[in-house]
């Protein structure tokens, strides 16, 4: 298997039905947002560091405590039994093994409690990503299974009050009812388990408790006073995402949306024991400012890091993974993506993801503060985006 998302994506379009395909691969509206994401990361620029000791490369990162080994984790996706017969459980393991974390949709065509065994067998960490459905007692009553079956934290997505048009929508043929409804029963009413339009701050303090305290992240933040009010209502982190291009077409580029955010986020400081004790980074940076979109190489995810990213999840690439290779595939997608991600940290001068020097760019010109040359991170102020 290999990392290069290209061909990826090209195997898994003669391997998929085309609605499936197109499903996968599409964005809302004349997907502006789609296109940018990919090129948005191609357009910062990187300030290595020279004759730092890069003999060995160390990518491990701790994400709200756990360890893992790469800072590259799965971003969720919905309905990964169209895209195997193993649907989530190929897609979890898969992470697992490769030490990578995984987020787990809401809309998983797999049983919430099985997803949790396997990654527990492997030794892995998992979340629950939360859509807050209609019925509220239906989102309660699925985080409640979630943090039973170990989930870690809980990804509240936010950017989802209406779903988004897309080229093609969600192809039901290719779902069957039993999968479609594996998590949520038999339901008298489908429109009780669709996206609330009223969900609002409010809800992670809602979550929070329903999860019997598991840290919650909001994820489709794009602006710097967001992430301030994610952080106010009792929000872990964020992930910064415009889900893929799939919801408001024309939003920021994430790479173009992270430098402020991260710069906000510095400011929060994150109150006692909602974040887990051992989390990489202290004090005013234990918020958890994370990235997805459009992220394909090890470069990318470099470059994410070096914009103040703690980490980063990938999407489309792991159902294209998923596809071709199953468990299998899912591996080697992702630990070729940490291997290129090593690769570039020697480039770049650092030897952890901590020592990644911050970017000269989005902004003109060079890091501002000249970082200390030995050990601690890099990340000097971040640059603010234009
Ligand atoms: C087919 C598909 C289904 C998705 N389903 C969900 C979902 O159920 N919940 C969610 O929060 N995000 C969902 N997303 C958004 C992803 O979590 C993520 O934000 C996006 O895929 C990242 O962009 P990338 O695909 O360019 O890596 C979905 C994305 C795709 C492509």
């Amino acid at each position: 298997m290999t990392p290069d998302a290209a061909k990826l994506q090209r195997r898994a379009r003669h391997l998929l039905p085309a609605d499936v395909y197109d499903y996968y691969a599409g964005g809302a509206g004349r997907e502006r947002t789609l296109r940018a994401n990919v090129k948005a990361w191609r357009q910062v620029w990187l300030a290595p560091r020279v004759l730092r000791d890069v003999s060995a490369t160390d990518t491990a990162v701790r994400m709200l405590g756990a360890a893992m080994a790469t800072p590259v984790g799965v971003a969720p996706t919905a309905f990964h039994r169209m895209a195997h017969p193993d649907g989530e459980l190929a897609t979890a393991a898969g992470a697992a093994r490769a030490g990578a974390l995984y987020v787990l949709s809401t809309r998983s065509t797999r049983r919430i409690e099985d997803v949790g065994a396997v990654v527990a067998a492997a030794g892995g960490t998992w979340w629950f990503q939360v859509y807050v459905m209609r019925d509220r007692e239906l989102t309660a009553g699925l985080v409640r299974r979630a943090a039973m079956a170990g989930a870690a934290a809980l990804v509240l997505t936010g950017d989802t009050p209406v779903v988004g048009h897309k080229r093609s929508e969600q192809p039901r043929r290719a779902i069957s009812d039993e999968d479609f409804l594996v998590n949520l029963g038999p339901l008298a009413d489908l429109g009780a388990a669709a996206q609330a339009a009223d969900a609002t701050f409010a809800d992670i303090g809602w979550l929070t408790e329903t999860g019997g305290g598991l840290p919650v992240i909001v994820k489709g933040v794009l602006r710097p006073d967001d992430a301030l009010a994610c952080a106010a209502h009792g929000a872990a982190g964020v992930i910064v995402s415009n889900h893929g291009g799939r919801q408001l077409d024309g939003a920021t580029p994430t790479a173009r949306a992270l430098p402020a955010v991260v710069a906000a986020a510095r400011a929060v400081t994150v109150p006692a024991g909602t974040v887990p004790a051992g989390t990489a980074r202290a004090g005013a940076e234990g918020f958890g400012v994370y990235v997805d979109g459009g992220i394909r190489t090890g470069q990318d995810v470099l470059t994410a890091l070096a914009l103040g990213a703690q980490a980063v999840f990938v999407g489309r690439p792991v159902l294209w993974a998923l596809t071709c290779g199953g468990a299998d595939g899912v591996r080697e997608l992702l630990t070729g993506l940490t291997a290129e991600l090593a690769h570039v940290m020697a480039l770049a001068g650092a030897a952890s993801v901590a020592e990644v020097p911050a970017s000269a760019s989005p902004a003109a010109g060079p890091p501002a503060a000249a970082a200390p040359p030995a050990a601690g991170h890099g990340h000097g102020p971040a640059s603010e985006p234009r």
